[in-house]
């Protein structure tokens, strides 16, 4: 049995065995809350209230050792192919100046100073009253969220707007209003052959109409397709294939940031995100943040059985929080094949939630009581940014309410000694004790920053991208390809020619009756 093996053999014997409750550990350990928490860069992370002993955090950590992870980051970073299905480098914290050879590192910065300058530009001329970012999935999801979260302490220059769906009403919602004549237009596409990309940009350039060449704008590691879809040369700007789409916000993808927000405020980003860089790589396992959060995953997933992961920040400006986790996430982790071509063991959950407090309207019912709940991993920002310091106090009660109800739950014989106490009948509080009980023991990881400032939240976001490697070497899973979304995309544009064909081609009947109803639907 190797190592590993026999390390995962034991967690599974920690997991099956008494695992205490989190209500007892934290009796018996005064100094438990401390002893599991975390600090890299501006965020401290509370990892108290998952159902961990010590024993189990040191096995996971061997786990991490014996899975290789000081080797693979250690490859990661010096740019060897680890992309092996697609045979490419995966050097996205080059771009925010972390590993990578001089050669590459010099293409990231003359294309900074370039974006840079282009930015700069923009805002000084003051030509242009918005910009239409066009994208969709990483070409979309980090600028998306940056736009919102950014706003917490820098002020925008230009209305920045974004358009991705290739339902028409994004393209129609993100232009409404809007003059052509004082309108960028940003296309963003690796590949720049993203059908929903190209319709909306099509859409876009006719409603340019003679602004078009002038204002519209590529950024692509496809450039001789951006030239053909007729953007000036001068007006694109280059990512490469080592970028992976969903880690690519820290290259000029984040042109629409750079130009609304200031190149100052991007660079504050990038130098966020590689002080994590840093930490991941110099901070000993049982410092490591990224490691700790990709490890405790680990046990929810593969040991406790959790098929599901909640994030919710409770901070209005992460709201896209959990939709860009959702792509880092599942885009990489969500596989069933080994690096190796072999069957893999279970692989990513569900990542999904919402911001707080809404969420306590919607879905913490099913946290707090239904048979299994999920795992959650709390956001809070302590300093007020909205100038309104009860609604910051209200927000952070609301939060640290919720994890410490997750956990601590409410025993049957407590909900009893409250209805006797209300003055309830012995039928009615047979009736109503079972369904006022909280079962508790449920996981959650607070992670807390002093601000949300521009510097946190790249903190923040390559504290996730980190996680997820981590968990895919665990895992021993390709987490920089995607295979999994071309089925759809072919069959897609076979469906798209039936909708208007003579004769649609065969399909199974369920198929070819949804088809039948399109084109009936459009006859009339
Ligand atoms: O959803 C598949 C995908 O390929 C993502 O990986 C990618 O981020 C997105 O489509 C957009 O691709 P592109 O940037 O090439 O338009």
């Amino acid at each position: 049995m190797s190592d590993k093996s026999s390390i995962w053999a034991q967690l599974q014997a920690l997991a099956d065995g008494d695992l205490p409750p989190l209500n007892a550990l934290f009796q018996a350990d005064a100094n438990r809350a401390a002893r599991l928490s975390y600090s890299a860069g501006s965020l401290f992370a509370d990892f108290s209230k998952q159902r961990l002993t010590t024993d189990i955090h040191a096995h996971l950590l061997r786990l991490a050792q014996a899975s290789g992870i000081e080797r693979q980051r250690d490859r990661l970073f010096a740019g060897d192919k680890i992309n092996t299905s697609e045979n490419r480098a995966v050097l996205h914290p080059a771009l925010r100046g972390t590993g990578g050879t001089p050669a590459i590192r010099k293409q990231v910065a003359d294309m900074r100073a370039r974006t840079a300058e282009f930015a700069g530009k923009i805002r000084e001329a003051g030509t242009y009253k918005a910009i239409v970012h066009i994208g969709i999935g990483g070409s979309d999801l980090g600028p998306r969220l940056c736009a919102d979260a950014l706003a917490a302490t820098a002020k925008p220059a230009l209305d920045l707007r974004f358009s991705e769906n290739i339902d028409g009403a994004s393209i129609n919602d993100a232009l409404a209003g809007l003059e052509p004549e004082t309108t960028l237009v940003i296309t963003v596409s690796k590949s720049f052959t993203t059908q929903e990309t190209r319709m909306n940009s099509e859409a876009a350039r006719d409603w340019l109409g003679k602004f078009a060449r002038a204002n519209m704008v590529a950024v692509t590691a496809n450039k001789q397709g951006a030239i053909d879809f007729g953007i000036p040369s001068g007006q694109i700007f280059e990512f490469w294939d080592w970028v992976g789409g969903r880690f690519s916000l820290w290259s000029a993808v984040g042109l629409s940031l750079q130009i609304t927000y200031g190149p100052d405020v991007f660079d504050q980003l990038l130098a966020g995100a590689a002080e994590m860089d840093t930490h991941f790589i110099d901070a000993p396992l049982e410092n490591n943040l990224p490691i700790m959060l990709a490890m405790t995953g680990i046990w929810n997933r593969n040991f406790l059985g959790y098929a599901n992961q909640a994030v919710v920040p409770y901070a209005r400006r992460l709201r896209k929080l959990s939709r860009f986790l959702q792509q880092l996430e599942m885009e990489s982790n969500g596989k069933c094949v080994t690096r190796d071509g072999n069957p893999a063991g279970i692989t990513c959950p569900v990542i999904w939630g919402d911001e707080g407090s809404n969420s306590q309207h919607a879905f913490f019912q099913f946290l707090h009581q239904s048979r299994n709940g999920s795992p959650v991993d709390f956001f809070a920002i302590l300093q007020d940014n909205e100038n309104r310091p009860a609604h910051t106090r209200a927000l952070l009660a609301n939060c640290f309410a919720q994890s410490e109800a997750l956990m601590t739950g409410k025993s049957e014989t407590t909900v009893r000694a409250e209805l006797t106490a209300q003055g309830l009948s012995a039928l009615d509080i047979d009736k109503l004790a079972p369904q006022k009980t909280f079962p508790g023991n449920r996981p959650s990881t607070t992670i807390v920053m002093q601000r949300l400032d521009t510097r946190t939240l790249g903190n923040l976001l390559a504290l996730y991208e980190h996680k997820v490697f981590v968990q895919s070497v665990i895992w021993d899973i390709n987490a920089f390809d995607q295979w999994g979304v071309e089925l759809g995309k072919v069959l897609a544009g076979t469906i798209l020619d039936d909708l208007g064909a003579d004769t649609p081609s065969s399909h199974d009947s369920s198929t070819a009756a949804l088809i039948a109803l399109a084109r009936e639907a459009a006859k009339s």
